[in-house]
This record gives C-alpha cells, structure tokens and sequence, in this order.
C-alpha cells in the first residue's frame, strides 16, 4: 500500500498523518493517507486509484469548518496545493481554484478595486470549502457572487457547472461530499477603494468585538433562522459549559473552544448537551453547521 500513489507527479503522500494538525479545533486522529495535490492531472491519477480502490476520501480545505473523529479517517484525505491555490484575474471576473484562501481572494479583491466580497473577510477556509458549505456573513453568502464552478466528480469527470444549476441555501449547497471542487468563478463590481476598506475594516472590528479567539471551527450550530443559535444557547445558561476540555465559548455561546486537550468524544458529548438542552427549554433542534466526519 505505501506505494498506492507513488510514481504520481505532482503529488505528495503522507501515511497516517495526525489530522489534529490540520483543523483549527486541533482535534481528530490520522488519516490514512492524507495527499498534497498539486495539479488537475494529479488529482485526477489519484481519484482513479481511489475509486479503482473503493476507498473512502474527502477533500479537506483549511480544515476550519470540520470534526474528525478521534479514530482518524481511514481512507484519503485530498489538500488542494499548487495551481489549486492560483487567482486568475480578468477585469471583474475572478477565477479561484479550490484550495485558495478567502483571506486571499479578498485581498486581490481589494487590492485591483473589486467589491462585493468584502463580508467574507475574517472567514478563515478555502474557497471550496466556502463554495461547498455557502459561507457567508452579514447576510450575505459567497453564493451571491458566484458565476460557476468547475468540479471533478466520483465518476472522475470534470465539469464546469452554471451558478444557476447549483442550489444554494443558508449555509449549504447541493454540491455532495464526493465531488470535489477545484475550481470557481466570481463577478465583483468596481467600487471605490476607499468604501471596500471601510466595509472591510467595520466588518473586522465586529468579528473581533464578537467572535472568540481560541480553537474552534466558528459557528457550531446553524442559526434556526429567524432565531440565533448562539442567543439560544447563551439564554440556556450555557456558557462556559465543559466537557473535558471542550467548552462552550464564555464570549458568543455558538462557539466550542478547545481550551488544549479536547477529544471529538468531548466535542460530541457537548453538543448532544446543547442540543438537548436548547430543545427541552426552548423546543428547537440545533443542527451542526460544522462538518461532523463519522
Ligand atoms: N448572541 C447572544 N449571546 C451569545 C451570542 C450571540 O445573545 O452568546 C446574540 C447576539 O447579540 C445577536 C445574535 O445572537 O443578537 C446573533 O449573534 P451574532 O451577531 O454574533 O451572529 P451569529 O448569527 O451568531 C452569524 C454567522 C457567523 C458570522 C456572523 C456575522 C451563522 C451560524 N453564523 O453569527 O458565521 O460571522 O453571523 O455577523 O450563521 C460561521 O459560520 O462559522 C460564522 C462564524
């Protein structure tokens, strides 16, 4: 097996790579295989010996949104590197592969005069990982600036998509856990310099007054819109709440902290605590936003 995706150009294997160092919650076992992809030839020679394998794979971005078991992955983690992580630029259109930072595409925004992107600055995640799961703040969603996206399926093609055959929700997208998406394109608008970095800076200045710092993976639970999740936990009296080192953030109740040593078991454990507890006081079920791996 330790030859699996050797004679692969472009790619980098590592076998039984802890996945706690790859997760802002600092939490998960080891993957099997985790694999550093660095372009669309190699990602493909290596979804074809996962499938000719039957193993079991997910595409991991920043690793912000997500939690691992604490037994690992056992099958291939795939990290989008290298032309994954370009920007194409063409007056107003943006063309990020998969693997680039938000923080990123933000900045290059910013910085050629382009706007409408500013809400996803201080979201910490991948553009695909964006993509995939609608990130969004402010009451905005990246699906908003979307144009298309270009993804290779587990039947190993790869297709661009239109924005308008992908359906987008509050913090989700019909774009399934198998498909991994290596590219996608934005329209922004020109606007004054000077307005996109007051936006950006307003929106900084209330992540910071707001948000915990820490290890976590943000928001834990979506909002049960019109409500919030983080006033509903807060009104349960739960925060500060630990289990093990797991604990619900003292400063917005949506966030669990990993205060150092906490185990998935205990992130786990924490949110059927909240879950029940919101649902017996305040009769509404929570759901995770966070990427739960079983
Ligand atoms: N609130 C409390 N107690 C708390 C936390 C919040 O009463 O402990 C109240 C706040 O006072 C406010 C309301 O709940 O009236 C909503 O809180 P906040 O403004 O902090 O926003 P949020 O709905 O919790 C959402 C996104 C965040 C995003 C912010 C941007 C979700 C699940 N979360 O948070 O996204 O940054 O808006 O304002 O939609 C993420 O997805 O990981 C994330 C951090």
């Amino acid at each position: 097996m330790r030859t699996l995706f050797n004679g692969i150009k472009g790619l980098k294997v590592f076998k039984n790579e802890p996945l706690s160092a790859y997760t802002s919650l600092r939490i998960g076992g080891r993957a099997r295989y985790l694999i550093k992809v660095y372009d669309e030839q190699a990602l493909w020679e290596a979804m074809e010996i996962i499938k000719r394998r039957h193993l079991n794979y997910l595409v991991l971005g920043k690793g912000t949104n997500i939690l691992f078991p604490d037994r690992g992955f056992d099958g291939v983690v795939i990290k989008l590197h290298g032309t994954f992580q370009r920007i194409e630029q063409k007056y107003n259109i943006f063309s990020c592969g998969g693997g680039v930072l938000i923080k990123d595409f933000v900045k290059q925004a910013q910085n050629s005069g382009y706007g409408g992107v500013e809400f996803l600055v201080g979201i910490p995640g991948t553009i695909g990982g964006a993509v995939k799961g609608n990130a969004g703040a402010f009451g905005k969603a990246i699906s908003d600036v979307l144009t298309s996206v270009t993804i290779i399926g587990p039947d190993l093609r790869i297709r661009k998509i239109k924005r308008n055959e992908i359906n987008f929700d509050y913090r989700k997208s019909d774009i399934s856990d198998e498909e991994i998406i290596i590219n996608a394109e934005f329209k922004l608008k020109k606007i004054k310099k000077q307005i996109i970095e007051n936006k950006i800076n307003e929106y900084l200045k209330i992540r910071r007054e707001k948000q915990p710092r820490g290890f976590s993976a943000g928001s834990f639970f979506k909002n049960p819109r019109p409500l919030s999740a983080g006033r509903l936990i807060d009104e349960c009296g739960l925060k500060g709440l630990r289990v093990g080192d797991a604990m619900v953030s003292k400063k917005h109740a949506n966030f669990i902290i990993n205060l150092g040593r906490a185990r998935a078991r205990d992130v786990l454990r924490l949110v059927k605590i909240i879950q029940n507890k919101v649902k017996a006081l305040k009769g509404i079920e929570l759901e995770p936003e966070v990427r739960i791996v079983k």
